[in-house]
């Protein structure tokens, strides 16, 4: 199996990549953000714990995470790999997938990182809001508090997979199309 992650601050683009990726490649894509929507949606224990912590634009426990990855990990089968988007995105998360893999005698394959400038990250994220109706696309407040716990959280994992040799980073400021040729030309490599 290989294990794909998909990094990048909100709004880079990986929701919107993801598709084409997982289809190309027949890998199974686990969005966390998207698995805690779907449970905020149907009114679960658990999306109601998640709900509060995501419109203020925080991140929920990571054993919250974690159980969700397991557990797809666990069912799925019929692919070639996985492509984790938001997920890992604390050094602490990144260890217990380090851990979770090396059980199962795998590791993760690569990094895959679309990095924009936090100005493009704003813009994209109000963008988004007038089609989409995010909770936590609302507020300004929320947005930056994204930002920065993204800064301070989620960036330190770049020298994390660096010192692995894993991590791979792609201009996302083109087009969706210019981004989409730059990460198969990545792809074709890893
Ligand atoms: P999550 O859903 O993962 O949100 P995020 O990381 O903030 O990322 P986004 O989904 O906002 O951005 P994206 O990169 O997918 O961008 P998109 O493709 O949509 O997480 C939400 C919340 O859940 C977190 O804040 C946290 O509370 C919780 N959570 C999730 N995982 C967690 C974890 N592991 N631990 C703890 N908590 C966790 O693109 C954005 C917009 O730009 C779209 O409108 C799109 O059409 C447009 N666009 C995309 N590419 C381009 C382009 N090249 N040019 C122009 N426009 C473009
Ligand atoms: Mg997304």
């Amino acid at each position: 199996m290989k294990y794909f992650i998909l990094f990048g601050p909100p709004g880079a683009g990986k929701g919107t990549q993801a598709t084409a990726m997982a289809e190309n490649y027949n890998l199974k894509h686990i969005s966390t953000g998207e698995l805690l929507r779907n449970e905020i949606a149907e009114g679960t224990e658990l999306g109601k714990k998640a709900n509060d912590l995501i419109t203020r634009g925080c991140f929920v426990p990571d054993e919250v995470v974690v159980g969700m990855i397991r557990s797809v990990f666990e069912k799925v089968k019929d692919v070639d790999g996985f492509l984790l988007d938001g997920f890992p995105r604390t050094v602490s998360q990144a260890e217990t997938l380090d851990q979770m893999l090396a059980e199962r005698q795998e590791a993760v394959t690569g990094i895959v990182s679309i990095m924009i400038p936090d100005e493009m990250i704003k813009a994209r994220i109000r963008h988004r809001a007038e089609i989409e109706g995010r909770a936590d696309d609302a507020s300004e407040d929320t947005i930056n508090n994204r930002i920065s716990t993204y800064h301070e959280k989620t960036e330190p994992l770049i020298a994390f997979y660096e010192k692995q040799g894993k991590y791979h980073e792609i201009d996302g400021t083109g087009t969706i199309e210019e981004v989409k040729n730059n990460i198969h030309k990545l792809m074709e490599t890893l």
